[in-house]
């Protein structure tokens, strides 16, 4: 009798394989069991492109001077799963500056170096519901940093990565992002010296910081620091490959390695969720539903947890500092192939 039910199971199951089509992602030997097919995540991507390639609303960020200069009309979308399947198209190899992306990043670093609950502790992790560069969140909020994705945060973070000297601190940056990207970064010059000249603002809130103790090396280095890890350029494939290392449990997927601590990894994402569209991204949650990080440069990356990343430049923003186009495309592509992380249909829910 079990013998019978043993075979019939065994029958069942070698039908079953073979009619259901097994995806493109999930054949060879570092497969991922969730990630989509790749000719569906390029039909829609595609689908996506063509339809708001020629949104024009929104401008270029113009308070970093270097950022007003970047053609506008850039546009360009990456796609990497988990399994290191990569979906391009469009201006994929123009390297941008990562602004406050860096964020999440130089996070996870002070992440591997403190642990997240010194992190938390030092930083904290609430939404301000204010501008990215608020002054008035630093005053009014207890924990006065806010989270680490706010410009004060942030520059609270990137206080607490160690180095005898600054340089130190900025080499070991970088280094880690280029792990994450899985290919060396570099500084773009031009636009480093251009939010030099023009950061003042930044510099009073890293005072400010300091008034209340909550910075934790020099504050004018530490926002040094600060703007370089905003200037690193990153073309649309190398972001999509940062976010698809959050995405695959903090390895990435085309070098293996191990870059960000696989426990970390909900700290990160949960954080992105809650702040990482800045005063929108109470919006963005409600009809996007992935954690994911805006830059003033023009990028945004989403993380869509175990199957892959999303990550689309186009310059012009709108009035919270996020890319318009790059909303719309992971918006648009995120409901098409059900990425939604509270959809229950996205886990499998009927
Ligand atoms: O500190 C700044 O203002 C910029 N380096 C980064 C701001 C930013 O990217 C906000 N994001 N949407």
């Amino acid at each position: 009798m079990i013998a019978k039910r043993v075979s019939v199971f065994f029958l069942v199951l070698v039908i079953a394989t073979s009619v259901v089509p097994v995806p493109l992602s999930a054949q060879g030997s570092n497969v991922s069991p969730v990630a989509p097919r790749k000719e569906l995540v390029a039909s829609v991507v595609r689908e996506a492109y063509d339809k708001f390639r020629s949104d024009t609303s929104g401008k270029n960020a113009d308070y970093i001077p270097a950022l007003a200069e970047v053609d506008s009309k850039l546009f360009g979308v990456a796609v990497v799963s988990t399994d290191n399947q990569v979906v391009t198209i469009g201006d994929i190899n123009y390297s941008f500056s990562i602004q406050s992306i860096s964020k999440v990043f130089t996070l996870a670093l002070a992440m591997n170096e403190l642990g997240p609950d010194e992190v938390f502790k030092r930083i904290g992790s609430e939404p301000t519901g204010r501008a990215f560069n608020s002054v008035e969140a630093v005053v009014d909020m207890p924990t006065h940093t806010g989270n680490p994705l706010v410009n004060a945060g942030a520059i609270a973070t990137a206080s607490l990565v160690s180095g005898k000297t600054e340089d130190e601190k900025w080499n070991k940056i970088l280094a880690f992002y280029s792990k994450a990207a899985g290919e060396k970064l570099k500084l773009i010059d031009e636009v480093y010296k251009s939010e030099a000249a023009t950061n003042a603002g930044n510099k009073a809130l890293s005072m400010l910081l300091a008034k209340y103790e909550r910075i934790y090396s020099d504050p004018f280095e530490s926002v040094d620091v600060y703007t370089k890890q905003c200037s690193v350029g990153v073309n649309a494939i190398q972001l999509a490959r940062m976010g698809a290392t959050l995405a695959n449990n903090g390895v990435n997927p085309a070098t293996h390695e191990q870059v960000i601590k696989r426990e970390d990894i909900p700290y990160i994402l949960s954080t992105m969720m809650m702040a990482g569209l800045y005063d929108s991204s109470g919006g963005w949650a409600w009809h996007v539903g992935l954690p994911a990080k805006s830059g003033v440069g023009g990028g945004i990356v989403a993380v869509v947890p175990g199957k892959g990343a999303i990550a689309v430049f186009a310059p012009r923003l709108d009035d919270a500092g996020n890319s318009v186009k790059a909303q719309r495309v992971i918006e648009y592509v995120a409901n098409k192939l059900d990425y939604n992380l509270y959809s229950p249909s996205s886990v499998g829910l009927k």
